[in-house]
């Protein structure tokens, strides 16, 4: 709004002067008064010749508040020159004390634009402006400006670690202040990142995301958001990616351990002491078929150890940890209850010792048997994940498919259903 003044002389000059031009005020003696602009005011004033003492010059206009634009450690405001003006005044509504403080005092009319360095990471704020005019020494105020809202974005979430399950996994972080995180996931199925879920509470740490395909690799990222007084949101960044893997099915039945569908007999999981199957006749044919397979490549393969009782087993680890004593027999024969053999799916091809590698049956054996349906069970360099030395005459039945893949993968099993193999 733009107040006009009317000065007098008593030559009865009227001088109508515009907000904020200092030049145009004739500085004199001379009487003058200010009034608002309202003809009714003018014609109730009396030229009386009576020398009026003061003026206000005019108030310079309000400035416009054009916009905000906030990363994570600033608020730039931007605003409209106002002609005249001699400089602007910057004040924050903190949402803490509930009020506005002067923020910055700026004396270049051509300055319409400053940053706000002294904010916090994801919290709202707002801004308005003001114009003043100099004269004299004494400053004359514009109205406030528009107020404007915004948020300055919080700070990047870290996730710290995840817990599993064979269908969920729970992601743990640092929380920040913000009003909520935001989930995203790596879906192995559409190779793309997707929004996973949001948490609305700045004080979480931790997120179960379930329904999840077991055995599974994923991989996470969160960012807080912060909601300004209009409701918009403000996106931190995304802090490190997190891999986790879901955890295989394992299912315990009538003491017998199936992973993914697979029986299970490692160092980790035991058999039950009565558990006899013998051979399992699927496991021998596919040894039969291999077998004729082998001999049309002039290699003779045969069984030299295959199904073993508890109690066998119990007798064989027992004389050899007599002989080498438990920790070196613990490399290389297992436990009663914990031998492959014991399920009927196992087999020693040929020869039961470190002379068997690098034969020519040993060599057909490992390049062929995964297209019958077994693999090499304890590889090579894999001790530390099997338990067991290299053994590459003992094979493991897993039917074509099964063994395929894990021979694909590279894998030993239990690197490859995602277990271990350690006793307790
Ligand atoms: N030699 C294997 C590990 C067993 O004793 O079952
Ligand atoms: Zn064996």
């Amino acid at each position: 709004m733009i107040f006009k003044h009317i000065i007098s002389v008593s030559a009865a000059i009227i001088l109508l002067v515009t907000a904020g031009t200092q030049a145009l005020l004739p500085v004199t003696s001379a009487a003058y008064r200010n009034v608002a602009n309202s003809a009714a005011s003018f014609s109730a004033w009396q030229l009386t010749g009576n020398p009026l003492t003061s003026v206000t010059p005019d108030a310079p206009d309000s400035p416009s508040l054009i916009s905000l634009s906030s990363t994570d450690k600033s608020v730039t405001v931007n605003w409209t020159k106002v002609k005249g003006a001699t400089g602007y005044r910057v004040y924050r509504y903190d949402f803490k004390t509930g009020s506005f403080i002067s923020r910055t005092s700026i004396k270049n009319n051509n300055i319409s634009s400053w940053t706000d360095e002294k904010v916090s990471s994801g919290t709202a704020y707002k801004y308005k402006v003001k114009s003043y005019v100099k004269i004299d020494g004494v400053n004359y105020w514009s109205g406030y400006s528009n107020t404007l809202c915004t948020a300055v974005k919080p700070q990047k979430i870290a996730i710290t670690k995840a817990n599993r399950t064979y269908d969920a996994v729970r992601l743990f972080w640092e929380p920040v202040t913000c009003n909520g995180y935001q989930i995203y996931m790596y879906s192995p199925d559409t190779k793309k990142w997707q929004y996973a879920a949001t948490v609305k509470d700045p004080s979480a740490d931790q997120y179960r995301v379930s329904g999840l395909k077991r055995g599974t690799k994923y991989k996470f990222r969160i960012r807080a958001y912060k909601c300004d007084a209009d409701r918009k949101n403000y996106f931190g960044s995304f802090g490190n990616s997190f891999s986790v893997t879901t955890k295989p099915e394992i299912i315990k039945k009538n003491g017998i351990t199936y992973v993914e569908g697979i029986l299970i007999a490692n160092k980790t999981y035991a058999l039950p002491s009565n558990y006899n199957p013998d051979m399992d006749s699927s496991a021998l044919n596919a040894f039969y078929k291999m077998q004729r397979a082998a001999r049309n490549d002039g290699i003779n393969l045969w069984i030299c150890s295959g199904f073993r009782s508890y109690s066998y087993q119990q007798y064989l680890y027992s004389s050899y940890a007599a002989r080498d004593g438990k920790a070196a027999a613990d490399r290389y024969s297992a436990r009663a209850g914990h031998s492959e053999h014991q399920t009927g799916l196992a087999m020693d091809v040929n020869n039961a010792s470190s002379s068997f590698e690098g034969t020519k049956e040993a060599k057909w054996l490992a390049a062929n048997c995964s297209d019958y349906g077994f693999i090499i069970r304890y590889p090579k360099n894999k001790e530390s994940v099997t338990g067991y030395k290299y053994e590459p005459w003992h094979i493991r039945y897993l039917g074509v498919k099964t063994a395929t893949a894990v021979e694909k993968s590279g894998k030993c099993l239990e690197e490859y259903l995602g277990i271990t193999s350690k006793y307790k």
